[in-house]
Formats: C-alpha cells, structure tokens, sequence
C-alpha cells in the first residue's frame, strides 16, 4: 500500500507550475476519434485518468505515442472495434466520452458504465436524451452503454437539458460535431473544459458556436483535419494549491493559470481573509497571519463555485473563526470525507448530505486517514498539512488519478510529505 506521510505545520512558500486540465483532456482525448488525421495534443496532465484514455485509445487500434511526458501524438484511423473492453477503463467516469466519439465517427458504441468517484447518483438519462436526440438507439445494460446510429440517419437537432451536465453537454458536442444539419444545446454547461473541447474541435474544421454559454450550437461538417493544441490549466488544480497557501498561512505563486477561471475561488479566498494578486497567468494567494474568517459556500455549475473544491475549502473552513456552512448543490453524497476529518479534530456535522455546518477549531491534530475519492484525498492533504504533528493517508491511488506529481509540488513548496511504501 502506498500513503502519504505528512508532518504539518509548515507554511507553504514559492511557486507551482500548474498542469493541463485532467477534466479537458479526458474529452479531447475522446475526440481524437472524430478526425483519421494525426493530432499533437500539449499540456496533457501525466494522472492515471488521461493514461487509462490511451490505453483505451490503443485497445481499440488507435496509435499513441508520447512524444514526451505531456506531449502525445495520436493517430486513431486505424481504430478496427467500437466496443471499449479494456478492464481498467471503468474505473474512471470519463469512458462515456467514448461513447459519444464512436457514436459521431462511426455511428455506433459498446462502452462499459462509467466508474469514477462514489460522489453520489451520477446519472446517465442526459447523455441517453442527447444521443436519442440525435437519432440513434440508445440501450443501458447493467454493465454497458449501447448506442447504435446505423439503422437511422442521425441528424442534427434542438434539445433542451432538464440538468447542467459537463459529461452531457461534451458528450452531445462529440456526437453532433460529424452529424448533418445544426445541433442546438439549450441549457448547456458553461465549464472551462467544455470551452476547452469546442476550441479543440473548431481547430482541426468544426463548426461549434456559443460555448461558454447555455445555448451551444454545433453545425455539422463532413471531416475533420488533423493539428495541434495545447489542453487549458486545470482549474482545481490550481485552486487546490491556492486552498493549500490559505490553510497553510503560506504565500504561493500558482503558475500557468487562466485568473478568470479561478474568479469562484478567489473571492471565496479574499472573504476568508487571504490576500489575492493576480496577473495573466498566474495567481498568488497570501494566508492570513491571524485565523481565517467564517464564511458561506453553495457549489453551483460554473461560474459558480465548483463542487470539485468543495472538500478543500470545507477544510479550510474548519480551521475558521467561527460558524460556517457549505451547501453541496451538485452531488448527493459529496462529504465521504468528514469522518476522516473528525479524527483530526474538526468539528463538522453534516445534514441530509448535502448541508455541512463547521464550527471552526484552532488547530487539527495528525491522523491516520484513508482517501475516499480524488478531490477529498487531496482536501485531507492539505488538513495535513496545517496540522500539528504526523498524518499518514492511504487511498492515495485516487489523488493519483488527477493530479500531476502532487507530493513533488508540494515538497517543491516546502511542505513536509513523503510517498511510501507500507
Ligand atoms: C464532471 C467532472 C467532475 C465534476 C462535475 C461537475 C469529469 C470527468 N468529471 O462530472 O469532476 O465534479 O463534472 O462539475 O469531467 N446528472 C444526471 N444525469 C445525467 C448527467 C448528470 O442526473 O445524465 C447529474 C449528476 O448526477 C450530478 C449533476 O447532474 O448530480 C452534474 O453532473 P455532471 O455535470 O454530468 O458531472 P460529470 O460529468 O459526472
């Protein structure tokens, strides 16, 4: 088993390179398959979410090679099967993307459901509504996602989302961008990454306006080319740092960001006492001398404040001034993390699963503490590290899967934590 080892208490100090958005990458990986020539993609974050994507990529004929750690070329002409079967794919959320793919370029699917984090009901009626929409068949087994588009024409469409859904939306943008006739998403997700997919695809000839927006149009076009791009930085990554700077009492430059993605997240900092400078692309993020201040924090779909931060600023918040609460207004079951919490001593209690009112302590003590997903293994991090004494958290397998050299950044930023083998 692998842990962290974390002796807290450090102030975390200097700069951090951010890497490419897991979240973006993930899709235009996908997207690969909508084009027979080559693609060089940059900035692809080296997490073992992206690796299982090119392993998937390979298994069904694709070429991929790493021209270095975050620089891939791939070329999926060769793709001879439309049924993922590599047993490692379901443990991420993000194989649904490949249903949309194989679904736009070859008009048909077999992907098995899709794993990822146990953050509560992560339905699928949403990607079943686009595709249907669209005019394919569309079957959910108890292990698989079937979608079948040759026996009908799939022809472009209007449909109207009942819930903001990035997987939908992208998923949609990925069956539509090869099908005749113009597609409309009317209340669409407005994510960085869903931007980052349409500015990939509109790259390489296709035809994709309003991303950004609720309303998403996509006018199919007959081919695509090949060509290069470069993945946008990842927007929790970079907040996570930053969370990690205020927790910490630090002051950290975090490097190649898009400021205007972290707008959410650096007002929430500024209320809680930080002190926040930003320039192009990058952030800095002074701690307060003294406590952090109490505050309220509802996750909402972007520009609201992300609900992949919600366990690190739920954190921060214990160790605040006073009463704060945090609503979790997207997932069901988002707070698999406070009872690992509560061993360090943080006072937090949460309602219905979806309410968490914390009464700020002055300090954490170190714990042992197992990770139950991605975003919460990291919070658990930075409680760590703003804690007295030693922690050790396993289940580090699932920080793993999205952040890029996670320990080595944070030792680069002074912090006191090992990777071992126990
Ligand atoms: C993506 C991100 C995840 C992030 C989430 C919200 C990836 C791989 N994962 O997840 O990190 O936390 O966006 O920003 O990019 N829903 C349905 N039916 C559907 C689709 C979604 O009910 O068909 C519900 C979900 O259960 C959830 C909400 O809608 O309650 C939002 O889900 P969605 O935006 O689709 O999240 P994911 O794509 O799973």
């Amino acid at each position: 088993m692998r842990i962290y080892r974390i002796r807290g208490g450090e102030p975390l100090k200097g700069k951090v390179d951010i890497s490419g958005a897991k979240n973006a990458a993930l899709p235009i990986l996908a997207a690969t398959i909508l084009t027979d020539e080559t693609i060089t993609l940059e900035n692809v974050p080296m997490v073992n979410d992206t690796l299982i994507m090119v392993e998937t990529l390979r298994n069904l004929g694709a070429t991929v090679d790493y021209i270095d750690d975050n620089t891939l070329s791939i070329n999926t002409s060769t793709i001879s099967k439309y049924r993922v079967d590599n047993p490692s794919i379901k443990k991420i959320r993000a194989s649904y993307y490949f249903a949309g793919a194989l679904l736009g370029r070859y008009r048909q699917a077999r992907v098995p459901l899709p794993g990822g984090c146990n953050i509560g009901g992560r339905g699928l009626d949403m990607h079943e509504k686009g595709f249907k929409s669209l005019g394919a068949e569309v079957k959910i087994t108890e292990s698989e996602i079937i979608v079948d588009g040759t026996k009908n024409d799939l022809v472009g469409t209007r449909m109207y989302m009942d819930k903001v859904s990035v997987g939908a939306t992208i998923n949609i943008i990925l069956a539509s961008v090869l099908t005749p006739g113009k597609t409309i998403i009317e209340g669409a997700a407005k994510e960085p990454h869903v931007v980052d997919v349409a500015n990939f695809i509109n790259g390489i000839g296709g035809h994709i306006t309003g991303a950004g927006t609720d309303k998403i149009r996509i006018n199919g076009v007959p081919k695509l080319r090949g060509g290069s791009y470069a993945v946008i930085p990842d927007q929790i990554e970079a907040g996570t740092f930053m969370m990690a700077a205020a927790i910490t009492h630090g002051d950290v430059v975090v490097n190649n960001v898009i400021p205007t993605h972290l707008d959410s997240i650096s007002s929430k900092l500024r209320e809680i006492g930080c002190k926040i400078e930003e320039a192009d692309d990058w952030v800095r993020v002074i701690g307060p001398e003294g406590r952090l201040r109490r505050t309220q924090v509802k996750t909402l779909p972007y520009p609201g404040f992300p609900t992949d931060m919600q366990p690190q600023i739920s954190v921060a918040l214990g160790l605040a001034d006073g009463c704060s609460t945090v609503v979790e207004s997207i997932f069901d079951n988002r707070f698999m993390y406070v009872n690992e919490l509560k061993k360090m001593g943080c006072n937090i209690v949460v309602d219905e699963c979806t309410t968490a009112y914390i009464d700020g302590v002055e300090y954490y003590q170190g714990a042992n503490m197992t990770s139950p997903d991605l975003r919460a293994g990291a919070a658990l991090v930075l409680a760590a590290l703003a804690a007295q004494g030693q922690s050790d958290i396993d289940g580090i397998e699932y920080i793993e899967r999205g952040y890029e050299n996670f320990d080595k950044k944070l030792r680069n930023l002074g912090a006191d934590i090992q990777k071992l083998e126990v």
